[in-house]
């Protein structure tokens, strides 16, 4: 039987939303994820401290393609101070399902690429 969190993510990574680029974004960095080599890009705008619109373009496994598209829905309107907090717990708690160990990384690297984006962004600007 498929599980009702299994079914959701397939339609994540069939249909990702929010994924792309944002034409002049206040972020931009790109990353990849050292087990497999696997590249995602994430752009951000923002007002003031608050993630105004966020595209990721992942081209990655189906755990990072739908995890970066949760993430992207899950984080409009909230204070980059916050996003910096997020952890493993909070990707995880999205994703709904079971992760391996082996594909932890898979699941987080559009956190932690957007989060290494923010803190570039936050020493840039003092
Ligand atoms: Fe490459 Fe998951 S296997 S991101």
């Amino acid at each position: 039987m498929i599980d009702i969190y299994q079914e959701e993510l397939f339609d994540h990574y069939k249909s990702p939303r929010n994924s792309g680029s944002l034409s002049n974004p206040t972020i931009k960095i790109n990353d990849t994820n050292p087990l497999c080599g696997d590249e995602i890009s994430v752009t951000v705008k923002l007002k003031e401290d608050t993630i105004k619109d966020i595209k990721f373009d992942s081209r990655g496994c189906a755990v990072s393609v739908a995890s970066a598209s949760k993430i992207s829905e899950e984080l409009k309107g909230k204070k980059i101070k916050d996003v910096l907090k997020l952890d493993e717990k909070f990707v995880l708690d999205l994703l709904g399902i079971p992760i391996s160990p082996m594909r932890l990384k898979c699941a987080l690297l559009s956190l932690r690429t957007l989060q290494k984006g923010i803190s570039r962004y936050k020493n840039n600007e003092k």
